[in-house]
């Protein structure tokens, strides 16, 4: 869907908006989620936390946002988690480096690349100011960006935002294990905000400053690397996995991945076989999604092998996710920066354990959702917009619409509302206007089910069940209702 009429939908429906708007200081890259948006958020986080932690068997907690200078002495924020910016001679604008020269040549350039290797690309690609358009900069520089912070009443705490959520999961390692009554793999997952001074935020949810991440950290053996006990599950799932370089893959199942050594191991294809399951649950296309394979280049700092999770829209090739084979870089980076042991001793052997990780972007995910499911059709004169959300992160399941407020219809629908409530379905209630604005207004923010009470509720206790993608109605007993809207909710039946 064109970006435009993302953002209508979002501003006239409150899916999201600019935070702190009513203010002329309000800064770029900070956004707020309306009623309706963090309703599908939250139940995103949800579906997340059903499928890629409690079925894998992991474990969440949520830490601290701020954390001490010396945790990213030890991740290496402070000294590499930099962005290349260049500022244009002529309006002193800033940019990032790589992103104006990756837009003219229509290509990814890693921003890890040599500055002086950016300044000869500006050049060569004959690169302009995107505010003014001139063609001369200063040279590239490395820009870090962390949140600085001075925490106590004398400021003398040097302390960070997080710039990921997974840092508190690794500083919280040993206490973890300790309680962990399994061996490894130990998978620790976290939902929560971070913190990046990011250049040029831009395309609202996808480039932000304060953004919503979705991490699972797995620690594991890695000696056991080709050692997974539900590999038997996911063995024929065929993953789209894009290598290094290559352009595009019909599919390759989990054991030819292991096999060929695509992938490290049968642990890493058992896991972005998971990840490609649950995009597929939010409504995403599998000839939609990729995992690119990235290059040393493209890769973060502490990753030895990274697929990152891309899903293509009207904008591109969007990441969704970054699947990041760690190895022992966090554990021992932290051990040696806090003096103490992070090792475990499993079966006679002492090792630091590796990581295996999947950081998801929660609002980039709630965009491309809604990207996916925009929908607009012309019925005659009329103009018909719905979002095809899967039920399970929809805003609601259903509605519930007496058609008149009169004769007893208006409590009746009250009474069809508070048992779904009682039954933990998320219902809307609505009585005003024509039931075709109201039908309009649910298809709109994407609710699946619409259920009308009419004079025949009243003789024979039925009421009118409606399918938003497909405006179909049907009747049904007002005692069949809550097993039904059971499996609609859970796609086991279809309406
Ligand atoms: N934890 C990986 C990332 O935030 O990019």
């Amino acid at each position: 869907m064109p970006k435009d009429e993302i953002n209508n939908l979002a501003l006239r429906r409150e899916l999201f908006f600019p935070s702190a708007e009513i203010y002329s200081s309000a800064l770029a890259g900070f956004w707020e989620f309306g009623p309706v948006g963090q309703a599908v958020r939250r139940r995103l986080v949800d579906l997340w936390r059903k499928e890629l932690v409690e079925k894998e068997g992991m474990v969440e907690i949520d830490g601290a946002q701020i954390l001490p200078e010396d945790v990213f002495k030890a991740s290496g924020h402070l000294s590499n988690f930099n962005d290349p910016i260049v500022q244009c001679k002529k309006c002193h604008s800033l940019s990032r480096a790589d992103k104006l020269i990756a837009e003219k040549i229509d290509d990814i350039v890693p921003e890890s690349l040599a500055t002086a290797e950016l300044d000869s690309m500006i050049k060569k690609h004959k690169v302009s100011c995107p505010k003014c358009g001139g063609k001369n900069f200063d040279k590239v520089k490395k820009f870090n960006m962390m949140m600085g912070l001075d925490i106590g009443a004398t400021g003398d705490q040097k302390a960070y935002l997080r710039p990921e959520t997974c840092q508190s999961i690794f500083l919280d390692f040993r206490r973890l294990y300790k309680n962990h009554r399994g061996d490894l793999p130990l998978g620790v997952a976290q939902a929560g905000k971070s913190f990046r001074n990011e250049i040029a935020p831009r395309n609202t949810l996808l480039r932000q400053r304060e953004f919503g991440q979705m991490e699972v950290e797995i620690f594991f053996d890695q000696d056991k690397i080709d050692e997974v006990p539900l590999f038997e599950e996911v063995k024929d799932y065929k993953l789209n996995l894009w290598p290094d370089g290559a352009k595009g893959t019909k599919g390759i199942s989990c054991s030819e991945a292991a096999k060929k050594k695509t992938v490290s191991g049968k642990f890493i294809a058992y896991y972005l076989a998971r990840v490609q399951q649950f995009y597929e649950k939010l409504g995403i296309p599998v000839k939609k999604m990729r995992f690119r394979g990235l290059d040393k280049d493209e890769k973060a700092f502490y990753a030895r092998e990274t697929w990152d999770f891309e899903v293509e829209t009207d904008l591109g090739w969007i990441e969704l996710m970054a699947c990041n084979y760690r190895t022992d870089y966090d554990l021992a980076g932290h051990a040696k920066q806090s003096k103490q042991d992070l090792s475990v001793n499993e079966g006679g052997k002492k090792f630091v354990p590796h990581i295996f990780e999947l950081s998801a972007g929660i609002d980039r995910a709630f965009y491309v959702v809604l990207d996916l499911a925009f929908r607009k059709e012309k019925r005659g004169k009329e103009e018909r917009i719905y979002l095809m959300l899967p039920p399970k992160i929809a805003p609601f399941l259903c509605g519930v619409f007496p058609l008149v407020k009169k004769d007893g219809l208006l409590e009746k629908a009250r009474e069809i509302f508070n048992e779904l409530n009682e039954y933990s379905f998320d219902v809307v209630f609505d009585e005003k206007g024509s039931i075709g604005k109201r039908y309009a207004r649910i298809d709109e923010i994407g609710v699946p089910y619409a259920i009308t009470i009419d004079y025949d509720t009243m003789k024979d206790n039925t009421v009118t069940l409606r399918d938003r993608d497909s405006m179909e109605q049907k009747r049904v007993k007002v005692e069949e209702l809550a097993e039904l809207l059971w499996k609609l909710q859970s796609e086991k039946e279809k309406f």
